[in-house]
Protein backbone atom coordinates (compact mmCIF):
# COMPACT_ATOMS: atom_id res chain seq x y z
CA UNK A 1 0.00 0.00 0.00
CA UNK A 2 0.94 3.61 -0.70
CA UNK A 3 0.16 7.50 -0.37
CA UNK A 4 -1.13 9.05 -3.21
CA UNK A 5 -1.13 12.54 -2.61
CA UNK A 6 -4.90 14.06 -3.74
CA UNK A 7 -4.89 17.57 -6.27
CA UNK A 8 -7.72 18.76 -4.62
CA UNK A 9 -10.56 18.22 -2.75
CA UNK A 10 -12.90 21.13 -1.42
CA UNK A 11 -13.42 20.96 2.35
CA UNK A 12 -12.62 17.60 3.01
CA UNK A 13 -9.34 16.35 4.75
CA UNK A 14 -8.45 13.29 1.82
CA UNK A 15 -6.17 10.80 0.98
CA UNK A 16 -5.54 8.62 -1.05
CA UNK A 17 -3.99 5.16 -0.74
CA UNK A 18 -3.38 2.62 -3.60
CA UNK A 19 -3.51 -1.50 -3.12
CA UNK A 20 -1.82 -3.63 -5.43
CA UNK A 21 -3.67 -7.07 -6.26
CA UNK A 22 -2.68 -8.27 -3.27
CA UNK A 23 -3.07 -5.47 -0.72
CA UNK A 24 -5.66 -5.31 -1.72
CA UNK A 25 -7.22 -8.30 -0.67
CA UNK A 26 -7.94 -7.12 3.00
CA UNK A 27 -9.54 -4.15 1.37
CA UNK A 28 -12.39 -6.45 0.26
CA UNK A 29 -14.93 -5.30 2.67
CA UNK A 30 -14.31 -1.68 2.58
CA UNK A 31 -15.04 -2.00 -1.11
CA UNK A 32 -17.85 -4.44 -0.95
CA UNK A 33 -19.39 -2.05 0.94
CA UNK A 34 -19.04 0.97 -1.10
CA UNK A 35 -19.95 -0.69 -4.46
CA UNK A 36 -23.29 -2.27 -2.70
CA UNK A 37 -24.32 0.96 -1.28
CA UNK A 38 -24.08 2.58 -4.76
CA UNK A 39 -25.62 -0.79 -6.56
CA UNK A 40 -28.33 -1.60 -4.45
CA UNK A 41 -29.16 -4.23 -3.34
CA UNK A 42 -26.05 -5.82 -4.73
CA UNK A 43 -24.13 -8.70 -4.36
CA UNK A 44 -23.60 -10.79 -1.64
CA UNK A 45 -20.13 -10.55 -0.20
CA UNK A 46 -19.25 -13.88 -0.66
CA UNK A 47 -20.10 -14.01 -4.47
CA UNK A 48 -18.80 -10.82 -5.12
CA UNK A 49 -15.36 -11.23 -3.47
CA UNK A 50 -15.02 -15.47 -5.47
CA UNK A 51 -16.35 -13.76 -8.18
CA UNK A 52 -15.80 -10.40 -10.21
CA UNK A 53 -13.62 -9.04 -7.36
CA UNK A 54 -10.66 -12.33 -7.65
CA UNK A 55 -11.43 -11.98 -11.43
CA UNK A 56 -10.20 -8.52 -11.46
CA UNK A 57 -7.67 -8.10 -8.86
CA UNK A 58 -5.99 -11.77 -11.16
CA UNK A 59 -5.46 -9.40 -14.00
CA UNK A 60 -2.49 -7.61 -15.11
CA UNK A 61 -2.00 -3.97 -13.87
CA UNK A 62 -4.96 -3.92 -11.21
CA UNK A 63 -4.66 -1.04 -9.42
CA UNK A 64 -7.22 -0.10 -6.70
CA UNK A 65 -7.44 3.38 -4.90
CA UNK A 66 -9.46 4.41 -1.93
CA UNK A 67 -10.15 7.82 -0.86
CA UNK A 68 -10.60 8.35 3.30
CA UNK A 69 -11.76 11.69 4.67
CA UNK A 70 -9.90 11.42 8.05
CA UNK A 71 -10.89 7.80 8.85
CA UNK A 72 -14.24 7.70 6.29
CA UNK A 73 -13.76 6.01 3.09
CA UNK A 74 -14.68 8.75 0.47
CA UNK A 75 -14.33 6.73 -2.57
CA UNK A 76 -13.16 3.69 -4.11
CA UNK A 77 -11.69 3.44 -7.92
CA UNK A 78 -9.89 0.15 -9.65
CA UNK A 79 -9.00 -0.57 -13.39
CA UNK A 80 -6.52 -2.86 -14.89
CA UNK A 81 -4.92 -3.93 -18.19
CA UNK A 82 -7.61 -4.61 -20.46
CA UNK A 83 -6.99 -7.46 -23.15
CA UNK A 84 -8.53 -9.61 -25.51
CA UNK A 85 -10.65 -12.59 -24.35
CA UNK A 86 -11.86 -10.73 -21.20
CA UNK A 87 -15.72 -10.28 -21.35
CA UNK A 88 -15.27 -5.81 -21.44
CA UNK A 89 -12.98 -5.90 -24.14
CA UNK A 90 -14.29 -8.34 -26.22
CA UNK A 91 -17.77 -6.28 -25.67
CA UNK A 92 -16.07 -3.35 -27.11
CA UNK A 93 -14.42 -4.99 -29.59
CA UNK A 94 -17.69 -6.08 -31.32
CA UNK A 95 -19.14 -2.65 -30.89
CA UNK A 96 -16.57 -0.58 -31.94
CA UNK A 97 -15.64 0.40 -35.75
CA UNK A 98 -13.02 -1.60 -36.34
CA UNK A 99 -10.40 0.93 -36.77
CA UNK A 100 -11.06 2.43 -33.73
CA UNK A 101 -10.97 -0.81 -32.15
CA UNK A 102 -8.17 -1.60 -33.30
CA UNK A 103 -6.65 1.59 -32.30
CA UNK A 104 -7.40 1.85 -28.78
CA UNK A 105 -8.31 -1.88 -27.39
CA UNK A 106 -5.53 -4.25 -25.89
CA UNK A 107 -3.00 -3.06 -23.52
CA UNK A 108 -5.36 -0.34 -22.20
CA UNK A 109 -5.89 0.53 -19.08
CA UNK A 110 -9.80 0.03 -17.97
CA UNK A 111 -11.49 1.95 -15.37
CA UNK A 112 -13.55 -0.72 -13.94
CA UNK A 113 -15.24 1.18 -11.25
CA UNK A 114 -15.13 5.08 -9.53
CA UNK A 115 -17.35 5.76 -6.37
CA UNK A 116 -17.49 8.52 -4.71
CA UNK A 117 -19.66 7.73 -1.40
CA UNK A 118 -22.86 10.74 -1.39
CA UNK A 119 -21.62 12.67 1.07
CA UNK A 120 -18.50 13.36 -0.53
CA UNK A 121 -19.58 14.15 -3.84
CA UNK A 122 -18.93 17.07 -5.54
CA UNK A 123 -15.89 17.98 -3.74
CA UNK A 124 -13.59 17.09 -6.20
CA UNK A 125 -12.88 13.16 -5.03
CA UNK A 126 -14.03 11.53 -8.16
CA UNK A 127 -11.95 14.01 -10.16
CA UNK A 128 -8.53 13.31 -7.80
CA UNK A 129 -9.35 9.08 -7.37
CA UNK A 130 -9.58 8.88 -11.43
CA UNK A 131 -6.36 11.45 -11.93
CA UNK A 132 -3.93 9.55 -9.91
CA UNK A 133 -5.42 6.33 -10.89
CA UNK A 134 -4.82 7.53 -14.98
CA UNK A 135 -1.02 9.04 -12.95
CA UNK A 136 -0.29 5.58 -12.25
CA UNK A 137 -0.57 3.56 -15.12
CA UNK A 138 2.24 2.53 -17.89
CA UNK A 139 -0.70 2.12 -20.55
CA UNK A 140 -0.74 4.61 -22.89
CA UNK A 141 -5.26 4.69 -23.60
CA UNK A 142 -7.55 4.07 -21.31
CA UNK A 143 -11.30 3.18 -21.61
CA UNK A 144 -14.05 2.79 -19.28
CA UNK A 145 -18.08 2.50 -20.17
CA UNK A 146 -21.20 4.93 -18.68
CA UNK A 147 -24.13 4.84 -18.87
CA UNK A 148 -25.67 7.43 -20.91
CA UNK A 149 -28.00 8.84 -18.01
CA UNK A 150 -25.31 8.83 -15.89
CA UNK A 151 -24.97 13.11 -16.33
CA UNK A 152 -22.65 13.04 -13.41
CA UNK A 153 -20.09 10.61 -14.55
CA UNK A 154 -20.30 12.13 -18.03
CA UNK A 155 -19.90 15.57 -17.11
CA UNK A 156 -16.80 14.07 -14.74
CA UNK A 157 -14.83 12.17 -17.60
CA UNK A 158 -15.65 15.43 -20.48
CA UNK A 159 -14.37 17.79 -18.19
CA UNK A 160 -11.02 15.80 -17.82
CA UNK A 161 -10.46 15.31 -21.62
CA UNK A 162 -12.03 11.65 -22.12
CA UNK A 163 -13.91 11.28 -25.81
CA UNK A 164 -16.80 9.37 -27.14
CA UNK A 165 -15.41 6.12 -29.08
CA UNK A 166 -18.80 4.41 -29.56
CA UNK A 167 -21.98 2.54 -27.54
CA UNK A 168 -23.21 -0.87 -27.15
CA UNK A 169 -26.53 -2.23 -25.38
CA UNK A 170 -29.23 0.30 -25.45
CA UNK A 171 -27.71 3.16 -23.54
CA UNK A 172 -23.73 2.58 -22.77
CA UNK A 173 -21.30 4.59 -24.40
CA UNK A 174 -17.67 3.91 -24.84
CA UNK A 175 -15.08 6.22 -23.72
CA UNK A 176 -11.36 6.50 -24.23
CA UNK A 177 -8.64 9.07 -23.07
CA UNK A 178 -5.28 9.32 -25.20
CA UNK A 179 -3.04 9.21 -22.31
CA UNK A 180 0.30 10.59 -24.23
CA UNK A 181 -1.74 13.16 -25.26
CA UNK A 182 -3.63 14.22 -22.16
CA UNK A 183 -0.02 14.12 -20.10
CA UNK A 184 1.05 17.27 -22.86
CA UNK A 185 -1.51 18.91 -22.70
CA UNK A 186 -2.83 18.98 -19.16
CA UNK A 187 0.67 18.96 -17.46
CA UNK A 188 -0.64 21.27 -14.74
CA UNK A 189 -3.75 19.95 -13.77
CA UNK A 190 -2.69 15.97 -13.55
C1 LIG B 1 -19.82 10.21 -10.81
C2 LIG B 1 -19.18 10.41 -9.44
C3 LIG B 1 -18.04 9.39 -9.30
C4 LIG B 1 -18.63 11.84 -9.35
O1 LIG B 1 -17.97 11.95 -8.09
P1 LIG B 1 -17.66 13.38 -7.43
O2 LIG B 1 -16.60 13.20 -6.40
O3 LIG B 1 -18.95 14.00 -7.01
O4 LIG B 1 -17.10 14.19 -8.68
P2 LIG B 1 -16.16 15.50 -8.59
O5 LIG B 1 -16.54 16.31 -7.40
O6 LIG B 1 -14.75 15.08 -8.71
O7 LIG B 1 -16.66 16.25 -9.90
C5 LIG B 1 -15.79 16.66 -10.91
C6 LIG B 1 -16.62 17.20 -12.07
O8 LIG B 1 -17.51 16.20 -12.57
C7 LIG B 1 -18.76 16.81 -12.97
N1 LIG B 1 -19.83 16.37 -12.08
C8 LIG B 1 -19.73 15.63 -10.95
N2 LIG B 1 -20.94 15.40 -10.42
C9 LIG B 1 -21.83 16.03 -11.23
C10 LIG B 1 -23.25 16.14 -11.22
N3 LIG B 1 -24.00 15.57 -10.25
N4 LIG B 1 -23.84 16.82 -12.23
C11 LIG B 1 -23.12 17.38 -13.20
N5 LIG B 1 -21.76 17.32 -13.27
C12 LIG B 1 -21.14 16.65 -12.29
C13 LIG B 1 -18.53 18.30 -12.83
O9 LIG B 1 -17.94 18.74 -14.04
C14 LIG B 1 -17.52 18.33 -11.69
O10 LIG B 1 -16.79 19.53 -11.63
P3 LIG B 1 -17.39 20.77 -10.80
O11 LIG B 1 -17.84 20.24 -9.47
O12 LIG B 1 -16.21 21.69 -10.72
O13 LIG B 1 -18.53 21.29 -11.63
C15 LIG B 1 -20.23 10.22 -8.30
O14 LIG B 1 -21.37 11.00 -8.59
C16 LIG B 1 -20.63 8.78 -8.07
O15 LIG B 1 -19.99 8.06 -7.31
N6 LIG B 1 -21.71 8.35 -8.74
C17 LIG B 1 -22.22 6.98 -8.57
C18 LIG B 1 -21.27 5.95 -9.17
C19 LIG B 1 -21.02 6.23 -10.64
O16 LIG B 1 -21.92 6.54 -11.39
N7 LIG B 1 -19.73 6.06 -11.06
C20 LIG B 1 -19.34 6.22 -12.43
C21 LIG B 1 -19.59 4.93 -13.16
S1 LIG B 1 -19.12 5.07 -14.89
Amino acid sequence: MESVAPRRAFGLNIRIDAYDAEAATAQSEIVHSVYAAQYQPGPDFAEWRDGVWRRHRARGGFDLLIARDGGEVAGVAWGYVGGRGQYWTDRAAAALPAGVGEAWLGGHFEVVELIVVPACRRRGVAGALLRALLARTASSRALLSVDDTNTAARSLYRSMGWELLGSYGSAMSIMGIDLRRATGQAGSSR
